[in-house]
């Protein structure tokens, strides 16, 4: 298939603006960005892609942009992602991730759409021990990672009822900048261990809030495994190349699981005044998790070009100075 016409979801937001960058630097594709703005940022859309101010809950425009456009390819990044706030927020989570993939699966309804990418998460598979692969078993522990698992299901139904090809990626932690110091993660997430130390590497007294230490991991706090935002969308762009490749679900990360409290360490490398503060257990969060990476390093033949924690911190820190200048 002769890909042309490819829609991102979500292409105002911190991983969707590094898809749309790294697909547009191949002059190939005309690129077409939805997205409400809701978590997103205008500063972060791509001036050579096409956007369109739309919100995921409403069908008939979807609809008809796919349609007037003919999209052939969809990737879908559009949803909320914090963990802690989908506990306290279900149905606001069930109605933008999981409403919202349905709207746009029924919007592709007699469209050209032929592949669906989609940003899942490891979180569904909840509590591991060793890395995870694909076909270990789901059991989404936080509701945010319930509505990821619930789309996952959605988009196999629908690509079988409107015969297109679907590719599940399933995040692990994403982190870092683009190397043209264009885009990167904006805003204080708290949730998110290496944007938060970026932002208080340019703090007087620098202080990181780190949530248990009573997880049974190799010091207590949780263990997580950490891409490069650059090498998530050079995934993208694989999958997007491979005229091939059949409906499949593949883990992103490296396979290598950091304690948050290595993290830190290696922070305190570059920043030596910061302090620790625990704090008790988030709710819905998982305590140990990394990726089995086989699956996916086979069947597209990649390799990672950012895999070391201090370049991606380091990555991290340049984007932050940026906001600051
Ligand atoms: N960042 C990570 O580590 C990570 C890990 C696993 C999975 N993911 C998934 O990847 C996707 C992108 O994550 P991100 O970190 O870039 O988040 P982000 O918040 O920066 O981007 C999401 C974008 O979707 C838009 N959006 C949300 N709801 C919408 C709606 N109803 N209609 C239109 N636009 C809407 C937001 O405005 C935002 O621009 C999410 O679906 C997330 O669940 C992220």
């Amino acid at each position: 298939m002769k890909v042309k016409n490819i829609l991102i979801t979500g292409g105002a937001g911190y991983i969707g603006s590094h898809v749309t960058e790294t697909l547009i630097n191949l002059k190939k594709y005309k690129i077409f960005i939805i997205d409400n703005l809701s978590r997103g940022h205008k500063r972060l859309i791509n001036k050579k892609a096409f956007f369109i101010k739309a919100d995921m809950k409403n069908t008939n425009i979807l609809k008809k942009i796919i349609i007037q456009n003919n999209i052939d390819v969809i990737i879908h990044l559009a949803g909320y992602a914090n963990v802690a706030e989908s506990q306290k927020k279900k149905r606001t989570y069930y109605n933008n991730n999981i409403i919202g993939t349905l709207n746009l699966l029924k919007a592709c309804k007699n469209s050209k759409v032929k592949n669906f990418l989609f940003s899942s998460s490891c979180s569904v598979y909840g509590n591991t021990v060793k890395g995870v692969n694909e076909r270990c078993k789901i059991n989404p522990v936080s509701y945010y990672a319930y509505t990821k698992y619930k789309c996952e299901q959605l988009i196999k139904n629908y690509s079988k009822k409107y015969k297109f090809k679907y590719i599940i990626l399933r995040y692990f932690n994403v982190a870092g900048a683009s190397n043209s110091g264009k885009i990167g993660e904006i805003g204080n997430k708290d949730s998110r261990l290496i944007k938060n130390l970026s932002i208080q590497y340019f703090k007087p007294n620098p202080k990181i809030n780190i949530f248990g230490n009573n997880y049974n991991t190799k010091d207590g706090t949780c263990v997580r495994d950490f891409m490069h935002v650059s090498d998530i969308a050079d995934i993208h762009k694989k999958c997007v190349l491979n005229e091939k490749i059949s409906s499949n679900i593949f883990n992103c990360g490296y396979g290598k699981g950091y304690s948050v409290l290595e993290i830190c360490q290696i922070f305190k490398k570059l920043k030596n005044n910061f302090k620790i503060i625990y704090h008790n257990r988030r709710p819905g969060d998982v305590g140990h998790i990394y990726a089995d990476v086989n699956k996916f390093k086979k069947a597209l033949n990649w390799k990672p070009k950012y895999n070391n924690i201090r370049k991606i911190l380091l990555s991290s820190i340049k984007w932050e100075r940026k906001l600051h200048s």
